[in-house]
């Protein structure tokens, strides 16, 4: 128990160090400075060109996670004795809601819960299946939520599946194993386990993760960079024994101290021949309470994690014909202010929705490098969705989740940008106040132009134009959420107050004037 509970606080911990100091910028008990406007005269512009493309907005931007971790899967997703839920323990109205949300990926069972599992306790009659001490979050696992569980549901959702193997505490053969059990058609044990449980045909899972957050201190079997790498290039040997075509994803960084970026390296260098991805994991807060630092620093930062990142990745792609390698994002969100702290109940308002927009608007923006991404989490924890025994609400971050997942497949596009801009204090570059991402759908031939006002007080106008010709005559088609209130939160019963307005309006003059602190998406017809 004291053990489990340094490795949460330990993890918290990290959490607070990556909001304060892995930016390189502030540190927890520095005073915090204002930002400062910097003067602009005119007005702001953004130029759509759709021949500077970025890449194709992968679909797997829109992915989720789903780890036993307080009630995100018992009593979340699952629960076996709820009358909302159906033949499979699954709760019906949970299920609609992430649907809804068209989560194209779904990452399972961790997290830090992976480090410390072992996938077999979770096969086969429930009752029969035993309970175990959960290390990670100091919790007793049943067990009658496993492998076969998740795949239904994943099938279920219509959702791809993402499993993460215990390369914490876990085995080589353990990992191989699981492989074996989900993608095999052969006559061997693991496999016909599979069918003795149910399953004639494999399920052929994909993506699969090298293990969880490998360079936190916090982490099950926390290892050094070198031994990591070397056991995670063995474990990659065996599980593609079994299933070549499977796409591996290397855990990355995510312990942003100031050597943060020697782990990648290490890792990169290792896998380069053998990865599709690496992870990155970054979770954010508006800790010192300041808007604009909240969504203007970050911003920055995210950018440099990603940036860093790519470089190394080129750097290790060496030869004529290097090895693809992608960013998969694979736990991100806004963490620890509020709700029940011991089971990450966080209770998001506002202007965390607004954060959802900085974050998608950054991936968008890095839509060549940046390939995967999923929230952390889906329901309960850390989540969009909240429920308890009579029923759901939904988080004002559930609504732009849902909205730029609409923009999957279109391609990115390098919109150009002038805005009024901020200087950040102890941060070498100003920050805009107009955050911009731009995708093009060529079946439609529809620019969506996202635009997160970062201004605390002040509506902005701006012209929005068209470098290869003018938009289609007639309103635009305009999804928006503003609010007066930052803090704004949902409640059981009460979730109306912080949704989003649809409506279309003309682009009057060329221009459209993005509210104070709001977040819009503009979707315009190319003429
Ligand atoms: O998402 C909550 C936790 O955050 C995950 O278990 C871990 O990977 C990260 O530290």
């Amino acid at each position: 128990m004291r053990r489990s509970r340094h490795l949460f606080l330990g993890c918290v911990v990290a959490a607070i160090v990556a909001a304060f100091s892995a930016s390189g910028v502030l540190s927890a008990q520095a005073p915090v400075q204002p930002v400062t406007p910097i003067p602009f005269t005119g007005t702001a512009r953004i130029k759509i060109d759709i021949d500077r493309t970025i890449g194709e907005v992968d679909p797997l931007l829109f992915g989720n996670f789903a780890e036993h971790l307080g009630r995100m899967v018992y009593g979340g997703i699952y629960d076996e004795k709820s009358p909302l839920s159906d033949a499979n323990g699954f709760r019906k109205d949970v299920l609609q809601a992430v649907k809804d949300l068209d989560v194209s990926i779904l990452r399972w069972p961790g997290g830090n819960f992976a480090s410390g599992y072992n996938w077999k306790d979770g096969i086969g009659p429930k009752d029969q299946r035993p309970a175990r001490p959960e290390l990670a979050w100091n919790d007793v696992e049943s067990n009658r939520f496993g492998t076969d569980e998740f795949l239904k549901y994943a099938e279920t959702v219509g959702t791809e599946p993402y499993i993460c193997v215990n390369l914490g505490l876990g085995s080589i053969n353990d990992a191989r194993d699981w492989v074996e059990y989900t993608n095999s058609d052969k006559a061997t044990f693991w496999a016909e386990q599979r069918r003795k449980n149910g399953r004639q045909q494999p399920y052929t899972v994909k993506y699969w993760a090298l293990g969880n957050e490998i360079d936190g201190p916090w982490q099950l079997g926390h290892k050094n960079a070198e031994d990591y790498s070397k056991f995670a290039l063995e474990a990659a040997k065996a599980m593609r024994g079994i299933d070549p075509s499977i796409k591996l994803i290397a855990s990355g960084s995510s312990n942003y101290g100031a050597d943060w970026t020697l782990w990648n390296r290490t890792v990169l260098q290792t896998l380069r021949n053998t990865v599709d991805y690496i992870a990155l994991h970054t979770y954010i807060n508006n800790g010192p309470n300041d808007f604009e630092r909240y969504l203007g620093g970050w911003s920055q930062t995210i950018q440099r994690y990603i940036d860093t990142t790519r470089a190394q990745i080129r750097e290790v792609q060496t030869g004529a014909n290097p090895r693809p390698i992608y960013i998969a994002y694979d736990e991100w969100n806004v963490w620890y202010r509020t709700g029940n702290r011991e089971k990450l109940e966080e209770i998001y308002n506002f202007e965390d929705a607004l954060a959802m927009g900085m974050f998608f608007n950054t991936f968008f923006r890095n839509a060549d490098i940046v390939k995967m991404a999923n929230i952390a989490q889906m329901v309960n924890v850390i989540a969009p969705i909240m429920t308890n025994e009579k029923g759901m609400f939904l988080q004002p971050i559930y609504f732009p989740l849902a909205e730029y997942s609409k923009q999957r497949s279109n391609t990115a596009l390098d919109a150009w940008v002038s805005s009024p801009m901020f200087r950040i204090p102890q941060r070498p570059q100003a920050a805009a106040y107009l955050d911009v991402s731009a995708t093009y759908n060529a079946r439609t031939r529809e620019v969506y132009l996202n635009v997160l006002n970062k201004s605390k007080d002040k509506d902005i106008p701006a012209s929005i134009e068209n470098s290869g010709g003018s938009w289609a005559s007639g309103p635009v088609a305009i999804w928006q959420m503003n609010h007066p209130d930052l803090k704004a939160t949902h409640t059981f019963g009460d979730d109306q107050k912080v949704r989003p307005k649809t409506f279309s309006a003309p682009l009057s003059g060329g221009q459209y004037t993005f509210p104070a602190h709001s977040l819009t998406i503009l979707r315009l017809k190319l003429s």
